[in-house]
């Protein structure tokens, strides 16, 4: 079974996550990687924290010669900002007069429900943990599970559909236009369509004149994916529910869409649902679809068209012209607290939430095709190719 966590403060020394249950001899590409974190670094609207940080996985344990060796993986990620916070964040108890308050907390944020909850008398440690900084950490990982997939031929990758009110549209981005974003050595809103993306521009420098924030929506696309992965036979084994929940964990997501479910919520069924044809030699089994409204999963188990998972992010909670809040101390009205911040995080959002989707898929499939090595694993991938093929 492949399990995975994260451990690390936001401005602490490193962020480390952990991975367990990945099949033996998997060939680790650290460059891909770094490429990964580099690319949830990247983006219109990020703040000045992204300019202080070059992410780079550094592999501590379960790697050997270049391959996974069956043992659990730990990632350690340096947090460059640390010598910063070094005295206003010490492990040891330090000098108080250093440590930095964050005295009011901000609507939106964790800052509140967090001090409340572990009875901190301010935000400062709340913030540590349920910033998105931990994202990268996630993001180590899920290029691993990324490296994973991709011996079953699957790839996985997202778009961004809007920022604020600026978007593409109503529209089904086939395969063959995303897949160029990777190859993108600059990276703006991660928009696939570029009259869209400056309007999306637009939408950042007015939130940035402002001392606003924006949110947006981002679609992660699963491409190639067997059919078969996930059950309907049990609530928690659907697909669907596994993409939901690993999508909603980001930070800031706050509804997920499995292919075009919101508008099919008022749409009639003809509309809505993908008609099947068949074609002896098309996909994994022969049988067509002239859409996918489905997103790929049908019953909570994978169809054999591409997985479409949309995550919808509010905007950022940290605002230049911050809210109305309380103070903690005094219970005094003053405005909450401000740090540097993002003020857009789409397209950083879309490369988390693809982590989040490779791990998912990668924990099906090692549950529908299990191995202890890579060999096993495709030998048992393989004849289930072929049993569709037969079919
Ligand atoms: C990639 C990414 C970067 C983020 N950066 C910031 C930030 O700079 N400032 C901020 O206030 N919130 C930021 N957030 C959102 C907060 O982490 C999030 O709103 C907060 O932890 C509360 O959790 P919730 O929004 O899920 O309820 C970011 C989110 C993501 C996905």
């Amino acid at each position: 079974m492949l399990r995975y966590f994260t451990s690390g403060e936001s401005h602490g020394e490193a962020l480390v996550a952990f991975l367990s249950g990945m099949p033996a001899g998997l060939k680790i590409d650290q460059d891909f990687l770094n490429h990964e974190l580099w690319r949830r670094q990247q983006g219109y609207g990020r703040g000045g924290r992204m300019k202080i940080e070059r992410d780079a996985a550094r592999i501590l344990s379960g790697v050997r010669h270049g391959i996974a060796i069956g043992s659990p993986i730990a990632v350690l990620l340096e947090n460059k900002d640390w010598k910063n916070w070094q005295e206003s964040l010490p492990v040891e108890e330090g000098d108080p007069a250093k440590h930095k308050r964050v005295a009011s907390p901000r609507p939106g944020h964790a800052d509140l429900a967090g001090a409340l909850k572990y009875n901190f008398t301010d935000a400062r440690y709340v913030l540590e943990r349920a910033s998105a900084r931990e994202s990268a950490a996630r993001v180590a990982i899920g290029g691993l599970a990324k490296l994973f997939v991709r011996e079953f031929g699957i790839e996985v990758l997202s778009h961004v559909v809007s920022v604020g009110n600026a978007s593409i549209g109503n529209v089904e981005v086939p395969w063959e236009r995303i897949s160029p974003l990777r190859e993108r050595e600059e990276i703006l809103l991660n928009c696939v369509d570029a009259d869209a993306e400056v309007r999306m521009k637009e939408e950042v420098d007015l939130a940035l004149k402002t001392g606003d924030s924006v949110g947006g929506v981002f679609e992660v696309l699963a491409h190639n994916v067997p059919p078969g992965l996930g059950t309907y036979a049990q609530w928690d084994e659907r697909l669907d529910a596994q993409l939901a929940a690993a999508v909603m964990s980001l930070q800031a997501v706050k509804a997920v869409e499995i292919g075009s479910g919101i508008t099919a919520a008022v749409s009639l069924g003809s509309a809505v649902h993908d008609e099947i044809g068949y074609s002896e030699s098309a996909g994994f089994a022969g049988f067509t679809r002239g859409r996918n409204n489905a997103g790929g999963i049908e019953g909570g188990v994978s169809n054999g068209e591409d997985l479409r998972v949309r995550g919808y992010l509010k905007p950022i909670s940290t605002l230049r012209r911050p809210l109305q809040s309380v103070d903690f101390a005094t219970r005094e009205p003053v405005k909450a607290a401000y740090e540097r911040s993002d003020v857009c995080v789409v397209p950083a959002a879309g490369v988390a939430a693809e982590s989040m989707v490779a791990l998912t898929l990668a924990r099906c499939a090692l549950e529908k095709f299990g191995g202890d090595s890579i060999g096993e694993t495709l030998r048992n991938f393989n004849g289930y190719l072929e049993q569709l093929r037969q079919y």
